[in-house]
Order: C-alpha cells, then structure tokens, then sequence
C-alpha cells in the first residue's frame, strides 16, 4: 500500500457519505432502484468496438488518458503484469510528491519514488505530471512541529514554502506536463466568506499562498501546465453546489490577478450509489471554468461501489453506468483535456482502505480488475472516448 495511504484519513470520502446519508434517508432498495431508473432505460450493453487501448482511443480525440500508479513503489516496481498493464493503457504517469515522502526532514529531500516514475514514464513514452506540491494532509512531523511552535514566523514558512515549491520543481524541469500546483484549498465549512479551508498555509502566509505558489512554479519551470486541483465539486448536492461557487470565485480571482495558473483539475471521486447527479449543473461550472481561458484535467477518477450490492456483476454493471455518464458530461467541454483515474486495477486502490465494503469483500472501482483484465468499467472508458468530440 503506497506510503501516503497508510497515513491519509478516511476523511473527504466519509464526509461525503456522511452528508449523503443526510440528505437522502431513502431505504436502501429504493435508493438502488432509484439509481436504476435514473441511469439506464433498458440494458446498456457497453460493447465497444475494437481492442485499442484507453490511451489510443483518447488520443484519437485529442484526449491523454493516463493513472495514478497506485501503489507507489516498491510494490508497482515488483509487480511486471501493473507495469504492462500500465504501459499498455497510460498516455500519462501522475506521480505523489506528499510533503511526507518527498521532504521528510527539514534538509532532506527523497526524490527516490518520483524518479523512479519520472524514469519509468521517460522509457515507457508516457507523459509524467506531479502532484501535489501543496496540500494541507500528509504534512511530515518537522513541519507540523514549526506550525505548532508560537516561535515560529510567517517568514520561516514562507521561506520552506519558496524552497520546497522550487527545489522540487527545478529538478523536474521540463520533463513534467502539469503539477497539480495546490490541492484542496477550498472547505466552505469553515465558514470564511471566500470558502477556503482554514490550513496552516493561509494562517501563516494569508490566502494569497494560493497566488504564491503558483509564481514560485511557474518561475522554476515555465514550461510545466499549472493546475489548482479541488475535490467535492461533482454532484448535485448543497454542498457540493456551495464548493462549486468557492471554487470558480477562487480560480477567478486567481486569473483576474495574472496568476501563472493554466488549469483546473477536478478530482472526480465518484460514488456508485449517489443518485444527485445534475448534468446540466456540472456542464455550467465546467463552462464558467473554460470561460476563464482554463484547460480542464479529470484527476482522480474512480467509482466507489461501497454501498453498491454483492453481487459484483451488478456491481460492475452500475460502476460502468456512472462513468460512461459522468465521462460523456464532462467530455463535451472541449476545454478537458486529459482524464486520469486513482490507479488502474482493483488490485491496488486506496478505496480498500479508506472506504473498504461493510461486507468486506473486495472493493470494484477501477477500469481493471486484480488480474488486470479489463470490466465493464473499463467499455464505459473506451466507449466515452470513442464518443467524445475531437479536441
Ligand atoms: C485525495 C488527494 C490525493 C490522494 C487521494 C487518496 O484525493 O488529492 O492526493 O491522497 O485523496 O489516495
């Protein structure tokens, strides 16, 4: 399991279903049955035609398609049958470079992962984006520490900011497509006016951390595609609807400044069992998103069939319904341009761990199964590229 699950909460994902549960106290069969009129008048049968790869059919589009390598090595070093796989079906590698693993001591950087995957990606002809520089979890101990410490100064922070921003990116320079540049900067939770969460980053630098860190990449390495990346936005629920809002204020106030930002990433966790799906409502933001002169990433795709029956045909059946849905919404915009899900088989995924099935038995999420072979999920994939207009 990669280094930063071990360490990452169950947090988003249960608030998510947390809020759910709030908002729809439908009975379990009636919220499936809902799902079932709401997502298929008849049987899709997800043929597709062809045996191309995801990669060659997104690229016939203009599209890259590409994985989050779960797990980080050592496992995905050892495991040759993920390597083909991945090499087979990847146009792009996105790499971790959590604070945890990539600055684990004050003076200590450990580029030992990342270059292992920027080397991978490098042989293997696959593009190669990281992320993310900036984020508010998986923050090693040295660093909560100062954060901590009333001694510590805005200037000191700062200071790690700059150098941790640069560092990282000057050694990867011009061999990275996109940096997911800052990740999760918006919680309306937390009840500021602007709608950004409440981290250590704005109370010792302001909310123009956000701004900064985007001058210091863009500065390290010019020709990198800058991308703010935001989860909780996919669905038509209030709070998802008030994170939307945030989060176009966010990116419009960035741009209205001349913010070296390029790009949105929208992480796209997705739930099999969620029925508050508007996709006219996630047509506008992505519209109000293009509008600002932004490309758009897919980032972390995947479906969630926690809460979805045992039976895993039927499983695979609804998981594939929502990404053939989702994917043909968000691929009219011509302004996404790449679509990458949170690994690639369901061997590996962080969903076994941070929203594993009450029943227990193997979660379903990914286009691949554990033996590599390609699901129903993986024809809702291809048949949304092969549907997608040209870019
Ligand atoms: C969030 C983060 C990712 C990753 C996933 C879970 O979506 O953006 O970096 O940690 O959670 O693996």
């Amino acid at each position: 399991m990669a280094k930063h699950q071990k360490l990452l909460k169950r947090r988003d994902f249960l608030i998510g279903l947390g809020a759910l549960a709030s908002m729809v106290p439908l009975a379990y069969s009636s919220r499936f049955s809902d799902y079932k009129q709401v997502k298929a008048s008849g049987e899709r049968d997800f043929s597709v035609v062809g045996n191309t790869s995801l990669r060659q059919r997104a690229a016939a589009k203009g599209l890259i398609y590409g994985a989050h390598p779960d797990p980080e090595s050592p496992e995905f070093s050892q495991d040759l049958q993920l390597q083909s796989s991945f090499i087979q079906e990847c146009a792009i590698l996105v790499a971790g470079f959590y604070w945890i693993g990539s600055q684990p001591s004050a003076n200590n950087f450990d580029f030992t992962e990342t270059d292992y995957f920027a080397k991978f990606a490098s042989d293997n002809g696959i593009l190669f984006r990281g992320h993310p520089l900036i984020w508010h979890e998986l923050i090693p101990q040295w660093l909560n520490d100062k954060f901590k410490n009333p001694q510590t100064t805005s200037s000191e922070i700062q200071d790690i900011f700059t150098n941790h921003i640069s560092t990282i990116v000057k050694r990867y320079g011009g061999r990275v497509h996109s940096w997911d540049v800052v990740n999760e900067a918006i919680e309306t939770d937390d009840g500021r006016r602007d709608g950004l969460r409440v981290n250590s980053w704005l109370k010792f630098l302001g909310a123009d951390y956000i701004e900064l860190a985007f001058r210091i990449a863009a500065q390290a390495d010019p020709k990198a595609l800058l991308v703010y990346n935001e989860t909780g936005l996919e669905y038509d629920t209030p709070r998802d609807e008030a994170r939307r809002n945030a989060t176009l204020k966010l990116l419009e106030r960035l741009k209205s400044k001349g913010v070296p930002i390029h790009a949105f990433g929208i992480q796209s966790h997705l739930l099999g069992h969620q029925t508050q799906f508007n996709p006219n409502k996630l047509r506008k933001f992505l519209a109000d998103v293009a509008s600002l002169g932004l490309k758009i990433l897919i980032t972390e795709l995947d479906v969630s069939d926690r809460e979805l029956p045992v039976n895993f045909a039927a499983r695979d059946r609804i998981v594939a319904g929502v990404y053939e849905d989702y994917l043909s919404v968000v691929l009219e915009q011509p302004s996404v341009i790449a679509v990458i899900t949170w690994g690639l088989s369901d061997k590996y995924t962080w969903l076994s761990q941070a929203a594993p099935r009450s029943d227990r038995l193997p979660v379903r999420p990914l286009p691949l199964d554990s033996n590599f072979q390609r699901k129903l999920a993986w024809n809702a994939m291809a048949r949304a590229f092969d549907n997608a207009p040209k870019r």
